[in-house]
């Protein structure tokens, strides 16, 4: 039985091209797996504390190979809890919209929370950066409005995928696997043929997941 962690970053519930892809693929994967469970946390109504202050001070501290003070080690609770939430779980899937050609805030809050020394990596000057979440694989499932599709111009303004892939991958993942809703904004009849084939991809991913 595996832990799915389920990260939504949109806050358009059933408006959402992300989410309608992402709850697809997991009603596919379910189907496969009924006894998995999900756990679903959506960044936009977590509770992230902000990242200032003696949290970030903690920070700076165990990057400086500094003892905690106890107002930093207190503060720092609150990181460690969610990253203590992240690595209880096995396999993950993200559903995230593009904003301004990259992530929404709130996602980006909650992995600078997220991707820390100790606890999502580990560095060391003898052998570098090492990411702590091995072996576990992502499922991301992405919209956005305008197209970006690989070899065009366009692609060179997608931070969206791009940081996704990047930071996961810094925190240890090797398996990615990507799917996207493009274009949502438009003629809607594109956008939903682009949706069936996502979701049609997604439950072939899901088979292997
Ligand atoms: C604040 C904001 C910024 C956006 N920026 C972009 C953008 O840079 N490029 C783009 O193609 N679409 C952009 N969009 C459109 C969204 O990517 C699009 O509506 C997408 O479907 C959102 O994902 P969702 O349907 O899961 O919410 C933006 C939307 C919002 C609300």
């Amino acid at each position: 039985m595996s832990r799915i962690f389920y990260l939504q970053a949109s806050p358009r519930a059933e408006q959402s091209l992300s989410l309608a892809l992402a709850d697809s693929f997991l009603e596919a994967y379910r189907g496969l797996h009924p006894a998995d469970t999900v756990t679903v946390r959506n960044v936009f109504q977590a509770d992230l504390p902000p990242f200032d202050g003696a949290v970030l001070a903690a920070k700076y501290a165990l990057l400086q190979g500094q003892p905690h003070t106890a107002a930093q080690a207190e503060a720092w609770k609150a990181v460690e809890r969610i990253a203590a939430e992240f690595a209880a779980h096995d396999k993950f899937v993200i559903a995230a919209a593009m904003w301004n050609f990259s992530i929404p805030y709130r996602l980006k809050h909650y992995l600078d929370l997220l991707i820390q020394p100790g606890l999502t990596f580990r560095f060391s000057p003898a052998s570098g950066y090492h990411g702590l979440v091995t072996g576990k694989p992502a499922f991301l499932a992405l919209a956005r409005g305008g197209e970006y599709p690989p070899g065009t111009q366009a692609e060179a303004f997608d931070f969206q995928s791009r940081y996704l892939k990047t930071v996961l991958g810094f925190i240890g993942f090797t398996r990615i696997e990507t799917l996207t809703v493009e274009p949502t904004l438009g003629d809607p009849g594109l956008t939903a043929r682009r949706l069936e084939e996502a979701r049609a991809r997604a439950a072939e991913i899901a088979r292997s997941f």
